[in-house]
This record gives structure tokens, sequence and C-alpha cells, in this order.
């Protein structure tokens, strides 16, 4: 599923967090890649641990957390803390899949997902595409300050090199309850259905039955 989350920083939000990255240090990304993904990886990331990238990473985290969509179509189990990225001239990070595994020691998560939301406009950059490669050929993103793209951590994908200006996002990765990806797709479809449902009509039977439906698959559907 590639899905588009619409809003997912407010303007308040963007200008803070665009304040606090101007005051933050960034290093190599190289630091943060797996062996294959090292050698095509060109962009500079905000290291993790200190107190701004905590700050940084709770902003990100709850802005997600309050997202409708992104709740009802990534269903959610564990998220990674996220990675503040930044491509300027010259930059690119070349086709790659993103690690299977992540975390360390007993906090490991697997990556059924991944979101990169996007922290300022595109109109301050040139190039910089997120690059996804599917079946159907491939999708270009490039999204406005404050949205986010959420697809399969599975995908190859790429950025494109920048050529002016500079990209900044934030990219982070979800294991999902539903480890599968078309019946997350399911779920989420029949999500969409049951809550126009409930709010044309929330005493009717039908509305009811779709909802516990909907309830009940997820239950049936989760592994924890
Ligand atoms: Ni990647």
């Amino acid at each position: 599923m590639l899905l588009h989350l619409t809003k997912v920083l407010d303007n308040a939000k963007l200008a803070n967090i665009r304040e606090m990255l101007g005051k933050t240090r960034f290093v190599d990304g190289k630091h943060s890649a797996g062996m294959v993904a090292e050698q095509v990886k060109h962009n500079e990331e905000v290291q993790s641990g200190s107190q701004q990238a905590q700050y940084l990473d709770q902003l990100v985290m709850s802005s997600l957390a309050e997202n409708a969509d992104f709740r009802s179509g990534a269903l959610p189990y564990r998220v990674a803390q996220p990675v503040f990225a930044r491509y300027t001239k010259g930059m690119y990070y070349g086709d790659h899949i993103d690690d299977p595994v992540m975390g360390s020691g007993i906090e490991k998560f697997r990556t059924d997902l991944a979101v990169t939301l996007f922290l300022n406009d595109p109109s301050e950059y040139e190039g910089g595409e997120l690059v996804l490669q599917s079946n159907f050929g491939e999708k270009r993103i490039k999204l406005a300050a404050g949205d986010a793209v959420l697809y399969p951590a599975s995908s190859l994908h790429r950025i494109d090199e920048v050529t002016h200006g500079e990209r900044l996002v934030a990219v982070t990765w979800i294991q999902s309850m539903v480890r599968d990806n078309e019946k997350r797709e399911l779920l989420f479809g029949l999500d969409q259905a049951r809550n126009d449902l409930l709010a044309q009509a929330p005493k009717n039977d039908t509305s009811k039955k779709v909802d516990h439906t909907y309830v009940n698959l997820v239950r049936m559907w989760s592994e924890l």
C-alpha cells in the first residue's frame, strides 16, 4: 500500500522542527546504513541521543500517532525512532531496500512499513524525489511540507540527487500488527467504509455489523 498522509504536521510544529534542526548538528548518514546501503548513501542525519533529537523524535512520533489515516493504514505495533535527514546539493541515496529488522538487543522489531515525512516545501529544492519501484513502474514522490508517505519497507527505492537547495525529511519504520500487506489493505478499505457508516447511521444494524466485523478481523489477523 502506498498512502499519502496529509497534514501530519501543522505549520506551528513544522516551524518548531525547522528551528530545532537549524541549531542541530548533522553527521554523515553512512553511520546508520547497512552494508549494502552504505555504498549508495550520501546524506546527513541528526545524531540520535542528543536532547534535541529526543525532543524532535517525540514531536514526530506523537504527530503520527494522532493521524487517523496512519493508524488505520499502518496498524502500528512498534514505531522506530525517526531519523532526521538532510540532502544538500549533490546528495542522493541510490537504489536500496531498507533493513528487515531494526533495533538492538531485545528491542528488535521487523520493518513492515516505512514513512517519509516531508519537512520543507518542494519549492525549496530541485531533485530529491523519493522514487519507489513497483510492478507498475516507478513512482516519484515529493510532497508538501507536513505531508508524509507510507509505503512497504520491502520496496526497492532511492532518493534522486538534489540539484539545488536542501531537502529535509524525517524517516521512520513500523512493525505492523498485521504483517501481510494485502490484509492490511483490506482492513484499511473496510475501516473507511465502517467510519462512513458509523458517521451516517451509528445506530443502524448494518453499521454495527460492519464495525464488529472490522474489529474482529483485526483481532483475527493481529500478531503481537
Ligand atoms: Ni530507504
